[in-house]
């Protein structure tokens, strides 16, 4: 299929927590954002889940070199219109990824501050093979996957993911309804998994940034 080369970043606890159970995610420090901000200059696209916006309010743009696309997965254009996302260098072009079902109003209330709308599919939630090829086909090659939880188990279930790097921060915070690295139903076994191969380890700051390549699994067509 025609879909950018993904690559999911975050930064996470060393309990796997990338927000704590008051929703705060701020596990990076100065040294660990400017190589976010440096890779975020370095791909075509970010990409994020509609509750980050909704609970972070994220900017998406890059303090170094340019500023790439922004995306949000959003099925029903929940995405308020004075979402920072939207408001913040609006030269910068931010797509409203959405289903069919989403309301007419909304949507148009989002044209009218300058996002984008992308309809893909008609179901409950946005068919994300089919923002990946609207995305490749609009020129995204490269694509950055910012979360949250919920979205990468969405493009890791799918396949849609090739890479991931993670920040790890010296700090456990725990909590049963702390947001992980990965949500959504998860695999029964762990041989059903997605499978990594580790090819870089290095300290940024105070975080540990791992590198994985994901393993393709030719049975499940991946
Ligand atoms: N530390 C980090 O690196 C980092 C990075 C990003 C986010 N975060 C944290 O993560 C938390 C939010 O994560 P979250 O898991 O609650 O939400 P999320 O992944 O940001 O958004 C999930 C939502 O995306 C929408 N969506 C649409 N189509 C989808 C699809 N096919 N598959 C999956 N989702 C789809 C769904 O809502 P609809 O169906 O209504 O559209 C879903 O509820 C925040 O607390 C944020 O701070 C941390």
């Amino acid at each position: 299929m025609r879909k950018p080369y993904v690559i999911l970043s975050a930064a996470m606890s060393v309990d796997g927590k990338i927000a704590t159970r008051g929703g705060d995610s701020a596990y990076s420090d100065e040294e660990d954002w400017k190589r976010v901000h440096k890779l975020r200059s370095e791909v075509d696209a970010i990409m994020v889940g509609i509750n980050t916006i909704l609970l972070d309010d994220s900017k998406l743009t890059s303090k170094q070199g340019k500023s790439p696309l922004r995306v949000v997965v959003d099925s029903k254009a929940k995405t308020p219109p004075n979402a920072r996302v939207i408001t913040v260098r609006p030269e910068v072009e931010t797509i409203i990824a959405v289903t069919s079902k989403a309301s007419p109003e909304r949507i148009s209330n989002l044209q009218k501050k300058g996002a984008k709308i992308l309809i893909c599919g008609d179901g409950e939630h946005v068919e994300l093979e089919n923002l990946m090829e609207k995305l490749f086909d609009l020129g995204v090659k490269k694509l950055m996957l910012e979360g949250g939880g919920n979205l990468n188990w969405g493009m890791l279930s799918k396949g849609l993911v090739d890479e991931i790097r993670i920040a790890i921060s010296p700090v456990i915070v725990g909590g049963i309804e702390a947001v992980t690295l990965v949500e959504g139903e998860g695999f029964t076994r762990v041989s059903e998994g997605v499978n990594l191969e580790l090819v870089n380890s290095e300290k940024v700051g105070k975080c540990l940034v791992l590198t994985y390549k994901i393993l393709r699994d030719a049975e499940r067509g991946y």
